[in-house]
């Protein structure tokens, strides 16, 4: 069973992902750490994130283990590191290289205990579209930019990171526009996608939803 969960930055769709895979026993890929571990990359080797040529190598130097060791990055997760993953995955080249390593986790899926499953939730920008384009069930989750940009506001601030609502909004909306314009794989849903709005929904009942639809297929 391949579960995608596709839709802009921060609209849950990492907390849902992790609730589906506990619940029905599956491995869980957040692909969003990809694109991060290169610019991470980058940054650790002293590159610009704008280094197209850069970036390509890294992306294809890159693996899993290797991905999760850049994880400790301490802007593995910050704003910064989100920036530059989003211009790292506007460069074609970059997504090519990393398109097998995502395809290849659904080969041999194991969850976070070590245990092997049958399937995986996927998560990320194009992994209906593109990724796992034979997923069984496609989600597309989203919000509006003001509800996504305070529940990251609000997340940074828990985690004792410093954080201005204002600036996280304009990270949000520039983010949201370098991802759906770029030329390769542009934040959309599939076709068969179930798209559900979550900016007036909290996580269990957005999580609920989901798995009645699971539930139903
Ligand atoms: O989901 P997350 O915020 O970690 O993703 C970081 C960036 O990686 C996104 O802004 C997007 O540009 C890129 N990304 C992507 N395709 C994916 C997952 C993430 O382009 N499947």
């Amino acid at each position: 069973m391949i579960i995608t969960i596709d839709g802009p930055a921060a609209a849950g769709k990492g907390t849902l992902a992790k609730r589906l895979a506990e619940k029905y026993k599956l491995a869980y890929f957040d692909t969003g750490m990809v694109y991060r571990a290169v610019g991470c990359d980058l940054m650790n080797n002293g590159f610009s994130v704008d280094d197209a040529a850069a970036a390509a190598a890294a992306a294809q130097n890159m693996t899993f283990g290797k991905m999760m060791s850049l994880a400790n990055h301490p802007d593995f997760r910050s704003a910064i590191g989100g920036q530059a993953a989003s211009k790292v995955a506007a460069m074609p080249k970059v997504r090519q290289a990393l398109l097998k390593m995502q395809q290849d986790f659904a080969k041999n899926p194991v969850a976070s205990d070590g245990t092997k499953v049958a399937g995986v939730v996927y998560d990320g920008r194009d992994t209906g579209t593109v990724v796992c384009p034979d997923a069984d069930i496609k989600l597309f989750i989203t919000a509006s930019p003001e509800v996504r940009a305070m529940r990251r506001h609000k997340e940074y601030l828990q985690k004792g990171l410093p954080s201005s609502y204002d600036d996280v909004l304009a990270q949000t909306k520039e983010r949201d526009q370098r991802d759906s314009s770029r030329s390769s794989a542009p934040l959309r849903p599939a076709d068969d996608a179930i798209i559900i709005d979550t900016s007036d929904m909290d996580i269990d009942q957005v999580f609920n939803s989901v798995c009645k639809i699971i539930d139903q297929r």
